[in-house]
């Protein structure tokens, strides 16, 4: 690691395979650094151990390794070891690379107490072979731990989860304020880790005792209102005054930081062991999957509550904000997630058109337009409370974390998301309702968005009562898209992706485009009527990309979905002639599917006409 040489990064990278385009330097200012944001400001506040992270290398638009140049870093191992364990807080990229004189040292990257020399990586390419040193790491991923790398998300799940369950189990505290508490808690502590409770008095030290008892906890709680409005988390009335004096552990615990603010280099799953100034908000839908798997699993398998991992929902914003980009301007888009739960999906489209703004303005935007873009352009629709609830707390804190100048936080104030960006299409105490595939969804949605994306439920044989209403529906929009005599598209077994396909031609913009995470038998079902449900839907639907993700089934890839997915990508019209989509079939690649990777490569895509799926239903299994 000696590094008295000053090192170009791109220059130092070039004999280890580095393409360029895929280098982002942490010195520029550009919009590409967005999913950085949270490093750019920690190194912009001072963060010394940060300021030598000087760049990031990306494989498919996803960052594989972090980049220190040696010169930055001296023979400091205990500096490197902190560095490793703040951008383990990340949960993406799984390699740090130390960049020196003809060296690329890698280390990998995990919540544990490794010692740098333990977490080094030997890369396993040939010597004169360096040239492919990053497209190896890129493709087999070498020397991660094996099984389950310790995975930020996962800590953050069992310690919510572990806060909720004990207000609710020990506390007596019913499920809704349970999430409110908690939630109330976990963003103070998102805010104080980011030193951003200036204006309640108090500083990242001061900050562990806000919710120690009733009367700064309730202090706490009416500034949170008061400063970033009061729709977020309710609670209900008097809570802070019923509460045991065990909830205040509890949501005490959560503001509880380690001592002085230094993290300790020992690895133990505490609440003091985290920094959320560098936990990315996503994490959080996921917490509440997690939160739903245990305490609902019924509701959660009729709902079909199984949330998207970062990285899927990440690649099909991406791709679908692409394809908009061909026909308007991207950074005007309107993008809606009809079954949005906790908003993985909302928080990376909101982070992806702030940087399509940037793009488009040139100037990287402000409070404000941060605000605009959020109210305007950001929409989602769902049946469930406490999935709203945290998609709401997801984009706040997406808000901040995208704001280059988060202080004063009075100017945070937000106006209600509930109601006009959270829209929830079910009376309240509602079990089950048709939601979003009802008439709840009117007719100011009808074709208002650029985008229409999301994972809907994929439930089946539901028995949802009025779901003849939504037969009704789809066989209107089919026979305004289908020739007259074409028969009303079945939809078998009462499944539940299949009708939000057909809903989303109604509220996507004509040529808009539509991306959903479906289950696979849409491709593959050959019985119960599928057949002539496929047929119709890509005879009215101009389907331009099919990832079939048949073979990634219970990878680290989408972990907690045993079924079969796959993940459509449409342009919002009737297929023009000769038209057909690109089938991706990504391939079962151990190391790399194991750290939640798969491999896109539309290059040698197969190109199946919608005519070929219309005559021959079984297409997409004669294509495997
Ligand atoms: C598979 S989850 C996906 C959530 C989120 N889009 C994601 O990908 O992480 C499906 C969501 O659909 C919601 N949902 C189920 N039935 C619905 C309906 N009829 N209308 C609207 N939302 C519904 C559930 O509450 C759940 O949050």
């Amino acid at each position: 690691m000696t590094g008295s040489v000053k090192i170009d990064l791109v220059e130092a990278l070039r004999q280890f395979g580095a393409d360029e385009a895929a280098l982002r330097l942490l010195d520029s200012n550009e919009p590409a650094l967005l999913p950085y944001a949270t490093l750019l400001s920690a190194r912009d506040g001072g963060d010394e151990d940060l300021q030598a992270v000087g760049g990031i290398y990306e494989w498919q638009g996803a960052p594989l390794v972090f980049l220190v140049a040696a010169d930055r870093l001296g023979e400091d191992e205990a500096r490197l070891q902190r560095i490793r364990r703040l951008l383990a807080m990340r949960g993406d990229a799984p390699y740090l690379g130390v960049v020196g004189v003809g060296r690329l040292d890698i280390y990998h990257i995990s919540l544990d107490d490794y010692r740098p020399t333990e977490a080094r990586v030997d890369v396993g390419v040939a010597a004169g072979q360096e040239i492919a040193t990053l497209a190896h790491l890129a493709n087999a991923r070498p020397g991660l731990p094996p099984g389950n790398r310790q995975w930020i998300s996962q800590v953050v799940l069992k310690l919510l989860g572990g806060s909720i369950d004990t207000l609710k189990t020990v506390c007596g505290v019913d499920d809704d304020d349970a999430i409110s508490l908690v939630g109330r808690a976990l963003f103070t502590r998102f805010l104080g880790d980011r030193h951003l409770l200036g204006s309640l008095g108090v500083d990242i030290r001061t900050a562990t005792g806000l919710f120690d008892d009733a009367a700064s906890a309730a202090k706490t709680s009416d500034w949170l209102d008061a400063t970033f409005n009061g729709d977020f988390l309710p609670t209900s009335p008097g809570i802070w005054e019923r509460l045991p004096q065990d909830a205040f552990r509890v949501l005490g615990d959560i503001l509880r930081r380690a001592p002085g603010g230094q993290l300790r280099l020992g690895w133990e799953e505490r609440w003091d062991n985290l920094d959320f100034a560098h936990i990315p908000v996503g994490v959080l839908s996921q917490a509440y999957e997690h939160y739903l798997h245990r305490h609902a699993p019924d509701r959660q398998r009729r709902e079909g509550g199984f949330y998207t991992p970062r990285p899927i929902a990440d690649l099909m914003v991406r791709g679908g904000l692409n394809a908009v980009a061909r026909t308007t301007p991207a950074h005007g888009a309107r993008i809606l997630d009809p079954a949005a739960g906790a908003g993985v999906f909302l928080i990376t489209a909101f982070r992806q058109l702030v940087a399509e703004n940037w793009r488009a303005s040139g100037r990287r935007p402000d409070t404000h337009e941060l605000r605009r873009i959020l109210y305007d352009q950001v929409t989602g629709f769902d049946i469930n409370e406490a999935a709203l609830r945290f998609a709401a707390l997801g984009l706040y804190l997406m808000s901040i974390e995208l704001d280059a100048h988060p202080e004063p936080v009075r100017k945070l104030k937000f106006e209600n998301l509930r109601g006009h960006v959270l829209l929830k299409m079910s009376g309240d105490g509602q079990e089950r309702s048709l939601g979003s595939l009802g008439p709840a969804v009117g007719d100011e949605h009808v074709g208002q968005y650029d985008l229409v994306v999301g994972n809907p439920p994929w439930a089946t044989s539901t028995r949802l009562p009025g779901w003849h209403e939504v037969q009704a529906i789809i066989h209107r929009i089919a026979a305004e898209r289908l020739p007259p005599d074409y028969p009303p598209p079945p939809i078998p077994n009462e499944v539940l992706d299949l009708p939000f396909v057909w809903r989303a031609m109604e509220w996507a913009k004509p040529l808009g485009q539509i991306a959903f995470a479906l289950h696979a038998r849409l491709l593959f079902q050959q019985r119960d009527g599928m057949q002539s449900a496929r047929r119709a839907l890509f005879a009215a639907l101009d389907v331009t990309g099919v990832v079939n993700g048949v073979e990634l089934r219970q990878t680290r890839v989408w972990p907690e979905v045993a079924a079969p997915f796959c993940i459509l990508y449409a342009r919002n019209q009737v297929p023009p002639q000769g038209a057909g989509c690109r089938l991706v079939n990504p391939r079962l690649e151990g190391a790399l599917n194991q750290s939640g990777g798969m491999r896109i490569d539309g290059t040698n895509a197969e190109l199946i006409t919608a005519q070929e799926i219309v005559e021959t239903p079984e297409i997409f299994k004669l294509s495997l």
